[in-house]
């Protein structure tokens, strides 16, 4: 058999599985299957790879994407540049780690600017924030990250006037505001400085139109949902886990 699986904490909603086990299905991979893995803490790692010999790969997601690290004896260099991993790939009990949202979010990304660079403003810092500076920094578009606190972000909240959201054209959020049930969220932006000359990017999937992104169509801008992105980075996983096995 050969065994895939997520883990986290509170798993019960899972993009991941739904993905790998019809992908399984469609390609005829009758001893392949994914399954759930919720870690009460990154601690019981050693257990279960003990318990599940035959794992060939994981996806790591919140809150582990950085607590896994010291348990991975390789890791790939995109990986520790953005400081985070989301896919692991295991060769006898040896794990290397990957961030494969790095490659999700430059897909996408792409795919909504095209040849355009326009100057952005990333909104939160957190892990998945690291991926997608990460992929700014790489194609020389320039940016600041707007965060609660002083020390983690550029700017703070208070300080983003309407005069620096007209001026970043490409506004990212990272942040969890807006996602499902808290779906009347959003991030606190003077949507009024938006316009046709603005991109908007959510990486969150589901609503597939947060508030966010429906008040920048409103003004005029292009939007893009977390939903390309994370079907890129589920997609560089499996790339990952077929070359190392
Ligand atoms: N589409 C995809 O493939 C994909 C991949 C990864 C993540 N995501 C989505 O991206 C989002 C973030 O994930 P993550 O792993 O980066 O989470 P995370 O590590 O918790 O980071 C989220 C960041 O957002 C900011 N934030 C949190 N609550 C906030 C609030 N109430 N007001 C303002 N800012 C707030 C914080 O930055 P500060 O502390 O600096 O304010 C925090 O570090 C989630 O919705 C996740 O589902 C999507």
């Amino acid at each position: 058999m050969h065994r895939y699986g997520l883990i986290g904490r509170a798993l019960s909603h899972s993009f991941s599985r739904d993905h790998f086990t019809r992908k399984f299905e469609q390609e005829g991979l009758a001893d392949h299957r994914y399954d759930l893995f919720e870690l009460d803490r990154i601690e019981d790692l050693p257990a279960l790879l003990a318990a599940t010999p035959d794992l060939r790969g994981l996806n790591v997601t919140i809150p582990y994407k950085q607590a896994v690290l010291p348990y991975l004896h390789a890791l790939d260099p995109v990986a520790a540049a953005a400081g985070a991993v989301n896919t692991i790939a295991i060769q006898e009990g040896r794990l290397t780690g990957y961030n494969t949202d790095v490659e999700g979010f430059r897909t996408s990304l792409l795919e909504l600017v095209g040849d355009a660079r326009p100057r952005a403003l990333v909104l939160g810092s957190g892990g998945a924030s690291r991926a997608v500076v990460y992929v700014l920094k790489e194609l020389g578009i320039r940016f600041r990250v707007v965060s609660r606190s002083v020390e983690r972000g550029d700017i703070t909240w208070d300080l983003l006037d309407p005069i620096i959201v007209k001026a970043c054209p490409l506004i990212i959020n990272t942040t969890p505001l807006g996602m499902h049930p808290e779906v009347e969220a959003a991030p606190d932006l003077s949507f009024e400085a938006i316009g046709p000359r603005h991109y908007l990017l959510d990486l969150i999937y589901n609503p597939a139109e947060t508030v966010f992104l429906r008040r920048g169509r409103e003004q005029g801008a292009r939007t893009m949902n977390g939903m390309p992105m994370l079907l890129a980075q589920a997609e560089a996983a499996w790339r990952i886990w077929n070359a190392a096995n």
